[in-house]
């Protein structure tokens, strides 16, 4: 029974009281489905300020279809510069695809569509000539599950200066992957041993090992899909530290289940629900403050 729309109310007169405990009641409970009300449902305009002065990011009306089947409704948001910002929300509401549709990872989705206006520093990154590659260099991404490459920690993480072509010598690339992994904290772990396979570390340092990849072609802006998920807490801890210091240089757009993580590492926050952008807001204010009933359901546990 799916109890989400349930709630037990006094049964009419007449019916007999089965149970010592209702007697107080005078009247034995039962069960009642209620209709969704019109508070529970998507509202028809992003509730709260999703637009910024200065972002790096603009999404407008944004609609992203699966074949027949819309997965993203009409969302419209900014990614401001130097920011945390963290989406949320149930299973299947969209996060991962929405958040694909920053660096154009839909377009390796042959059934996948989307509609609507995205830029980065004002570019339009779905028109012709936008060089997919380039923009995934400028719109970094790390996965759920850490995946480096079948090579050495040091050729991971030289891999994107060489192909772009940001290193004219090897004291150059030395140095960028230095720094990157340095700005991973991961240096200190992996300085003695470079030419080891990037898969021979742990869960933990091959996702910063995958974040100082990323880094490593100076982006913009950094997304991360449930980074989180398949680490352990020390692991996890470690990565949410550094999103703090990432924030200086980039901004980090991360998805989350964890609403716990979302409060830690985030200014602002956006709660999707079926493929609606339901609110958005700063992560204090969302947290204490909610203004959808779906957000509350949602950040109360109730729902999710
Ligand atoms: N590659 C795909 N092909 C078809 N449908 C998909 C694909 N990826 C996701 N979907 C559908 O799109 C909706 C949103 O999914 P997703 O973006 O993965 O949500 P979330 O990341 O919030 O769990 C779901 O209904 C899901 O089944
Ligand atoms: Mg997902």
């Amino acid at each position: 029974m799916n109890t989400a729309n349930v709630r037990m109310v006094a049964a009419p007169d007449g019916m007999p009281v089965v149970d010592r405990k209702e007697e107080g009641r005078r009247k034995p409970l039962v069960e009642v489905r209620e209709q969704p009300t019109q508070a529970t449902r998507v509202p028809a305009q992003t509730v709260g300020r999703a637009t910024v002065d200065d972002p790096v990011m603009t999404t407008r009306h944004v609609n992203v279809f699966y074949g027949d089947k819309q997965a993203i409704t009409d969302v419209s948001l900014d990614i401001a510069r130097n920011e945390v910002f963290a989406m949320i929300g149930p299973s299947g509401c969209g996060k991962s695809t929405f958040i694909r549709c920053l660096n154009r990872m839909n377009d390796t989705i042959e059934s996948a569509r989307v509609e609507g206006a995205i830029t980065l520093d004002g570019q339009d990154i779905y028109e012709r000539r936008q060089d997919v590659v380039a923009l995934r260099a400028r719109v970094g991404m790390v996965f759920q599950k850490p995946n480096p490459f079948p090579k050495s920690i040091y050729d991971n993480v030289a891999y994107g200066p060489r192909i772009h072509g940001l290193a004219d010598h090897r004291i150059e690339l030395d140095e960028i992957v230095q720094t990157s992994l340095k700005n991973a904290g991961l240096w200190d772990e992996v300085k003695d041993r470079l030419q080891a396979p990037g898969t021979s570390l742990s869960g933990g340092q091959q996702q910063r090992l995958c974040i100082a990849r990323a880094m490593a072609v100076s982006p913009d802006v950094i997304l991360m899909d449930e980074p989180c998920s398949a680490l352990d807490p020390i692991a996890t801890a470690r990565i949410e530290d550094l999103m703090d210091e990432l924030r200086q240089n980039y901004a980090i757009v991360i998805v989350t289940h964890s609403l716990q993580q979302a409060a830690r590492v985030s200014g602002r926050t956006a709660y999707f629900h079926l493929g609606h952008l339901v609110e958005v807001g700063d992560t204090d204010r969302i947290f204490t403050n909610p203004r959808h009933k779906l957000t509350e359901d949602y950040i109360t546990g109730r729902f999710g």
